[in-house]
């Protein structure tokens, strides 16, 4: 049976309670962590967002010592100092609390899983009873540091200006690039909204209507492929700002993330994150307040660390071999040249003796990104040398290919031949697998990377045009802008991505602000004029009206709430997260409505087999 509340105040929560509460009387409220009856002696953990507290229960009511785990309960105690053991590893594990009411708020039924940190249960068990699941430690810390970087977040953007605007999440599709989620109108049978997949182009109005300096804590919805950074609704830190360059947008986001780092670490500490997580985020704090963030361009990134969001926690950085191999006897090398490919390689230091098995396992990884194999040059530790294409080639060719990697006793030599994209992809891959694998990547480091000079256009096979690869708003590089039509593929844009581990947090732009600029654009990405004034005619109309230059950015909060708490998955950084196959297991959603539902959207379900 349910007991009132009535007449009882929490006095604190149940970490709070310190030795200087030592003979005083304390009200908490909260859930029973654990229960230990010892005959005429109960023993209660009791549990609250702040931490947990133990009460000592002896010829007192005699239900302590059958509380139900995870039921809600009043006590009134004393604070005594322990009687027993301390317990070092427990904020209060030198005091105890001696009871002298209970009032069982509500009692528990058996959870489907103990309330526990380090337990091993199934996920989709833990999603269905998210509830439960957020009320273990481990969770609630993570949920509660977003909480409180968000308000740093919020300090910060409101001390530098930046005005707080809401913008609706029923709108007409933006071209972000993903697939919208659409919702159906019912006074206007056969429309649609779509859900922001960002703000973009009302945070582009706000900078027309002068507000100068944007900034949101906004959510989006994107109906792509679930990966373990990826949510099809997840939130942004998205902001506009009006007359300004690229090195203004990166400097004051390189401020807000100093701001971060050096805000986070007492924070953490107070919620009981690893120290070692904690003195992380520390160092970076100081790297970045004394160096800012390096920047790299995206041609760099690409050529050394095959991947535009690369992981600079560690080197191991891809060699370009092309000029060496080209008219060696190695037909993989040499067709792949004609082809207008590249051969390229990595050095794995101090691995030259990689079994032939594992040497074959790292193919396949190449193989998941495209590649068509993966050629080796073995150099074991004693001198001799084994290679998959050693019988192609010469002895002076080989000599001066491993030359050129820098090869010498005890390393491998990894070689990918085929297109630009193909090599990068797959020898990126490697890498970072090399890396994770060999344990050169420190997890506790927080590695932040400026990835600027983005190209403007991107070829897709599929659609057999040029797409834009930010989005069609990004303003071009002012020295390319003149190749747009002799080769469009050589243009870079104003746009920029900031990464931190090898994981892109947030991505931006200046924007266009010519018309003829933008007109030019649209021509290149094939949009005819009415499809364009159809889609986004308000933002070209507005634009007539006295743009100021402008420019943003926008983080993937959930992304850097995840990389701050060391977290392997956005999952545990949002309370109610979606699986692989976007549904809520908690809601069961998406799930099937009413035919009246139906009937009033003016919809028909057709399932086609
Ligand atoms: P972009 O598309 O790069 O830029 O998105 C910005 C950042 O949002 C995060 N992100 C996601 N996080 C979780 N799940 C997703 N499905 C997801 N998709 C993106 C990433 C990304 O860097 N309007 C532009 C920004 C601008 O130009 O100002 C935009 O949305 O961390
Ligand atoms: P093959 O002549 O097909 O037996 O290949 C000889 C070696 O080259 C094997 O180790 C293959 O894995 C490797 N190889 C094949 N295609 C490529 C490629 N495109 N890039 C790099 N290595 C390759």
């Amino acid at each position: 049976m349910a007991e009132s509340m009535k007449g009882l105040k929490r006095t604190c929560r149940c970490a709070e309670v310190t030795e200087e509460y030592v003979g005083k009387t304390v009200t908490l409220m909260g859930w029973v962590a654990a229960v230990r009856n010892k005959g005429g002696i109960a023993f209660v953990v009791l549990r609250d967002r702040s931490g947990i507290v133990q009460i000592v229960a002896e010829d007192a009511d005699p239900r302590w010592g059958s509380l139900k785990p995870e039921s809600a309960i009043a006590v009134v105690g004393t604070v005594q100092k322990r009687a027993g053991a301390v317990n070092p590893n427990m904020k209060t594990g030198t005091i105890e609390i001696v009871p002298t009411e209970l009032r069982v708020l509500s009692t528990a039924q058996t959870p489907p899983f103990e309330v526990k940190d380090g337990i091993d249960t199934r996920e989709d068990l833990r999603l269905k009873y998210r509830y439960l699941d957020l009320r273990r430690p481990e969770l609630q810390k993570k949920i509660i540091l977003r909480a409180r970087v968000v308000q740093l977040i919020r300090d910060f953007m409101s001390a530098e200006g930046f005005l707080d605007i809401e913008t609706p999440n029923l709108i007409g599709s933006t071209p972000e690039g993903a697939r919208d989620y659409l919702v159906p109108s019912r006074v206007h049978p056969g429309c649609f909204y779509a859900l922001p997949q960002s703000p973009q182009l009302l945070k582009q109005l706000l900078m027309c209507s002068g507000f100068d300096r944007y900034y949101q804590v906004a959510r989006c919805f994107r109906d792509e492929d679930l990966r373990a950074d990826r949510q099809p609704e997840f939130t942004q830190v998205d902001m506009e700002l009006s007359f300004v360059d690229q090195d203004d947008v990166i400097d004051v986001n390189t401020r807000l993330l100093t701001f971060l780092l050096q805000k986070m670490p007492a924070i953490m500490e107070e919620l009981g994150f690893d120290a070692e997580l904690i003195a992380g985020i520390r160092n970076a704090a100081a790297d970045l307040s004394e160096n800012g963030i390096e920047r790299i361009a995206w041609q760099e990134a690409m050529d050394l660390y095959g991947s535009d969001k690369p992981d600079l926690r560690f080197g191991m950085p891809i060699k370009d071999v092309s000029e060496t191999v080209r008219g060696c006897g190695f037909g993989v090398f040499t067709g792949a040249l004609e082809n207008k490919g590249t051969v390229r390689g990595l050095t794995v230091k101090g691995q030259g003796d990689m079994p032939r098995k594992k040497i074959d396992k790292l193919t396949e990884t190449a193989k998941t990104y495209g590649a068509k194999g993966l050629a080796y040059i073995a150099i074991h530790s004693d001198g001799e040398i084994k290679s998959s294409f050693s019988k192609f080639m010469t002895e002076e060719e080989m000599q001066a290919l491993i030359a050129a990697m820098g090869g010498e006793n005890g390393d491998l030599l990894l070689f990918a031949a085929d297109s630009f994209r193909v090599v990068c992809a797959s020898l990126g891959a490697l890498r970072l697998k090399l890396g994770e694998d060999l344990g050169m990547i420190d997890h506790n480091r927080f590695r932040f990377v400026w990835v600027v000079d983005f190209p403007l256009l991107e070829w897709s096979d599929e659609e057999g045009r040029f797409m834009a690869m930010h989005h069609p708003f990004t303003m071009p590089n002012e020295d390319d802008w003149k190749n747009i039509d002799s080769d469009p593929g050589s243009v870079r844009a104003q746009a920029y991505d900031i990464v931190l581990n090898g994981c892109e947090i947030g991505g931006g732009s200046i924007r266009i602000h010519m018309d003829d600029v933008q007109e030019k654009m649209l021509e290149v990405l094939g949009f005819s004029h009415e499809r364009a004034e159809e889609q986004f005619g308000f933002l070209l109309t507005a634009f007539k009206y006295g743009v100021p230059p402008h420019a943003g950015l926008a983080y993937g909060l959930d992304r850097l709430i995840m990389l701050f708490s060391g977290s392997e998955s956005i999952r545990d950084v949002i309370a109610f997260p979606k699986v692989k196959d976007a549904s809520d297991l908690m809601m069961k959603a998406p799930s099937k409505v009413d035919d009246k539902q139906l009937e009033e959207l003016s919809l028909q379900i057709k399932i086609e087999e």
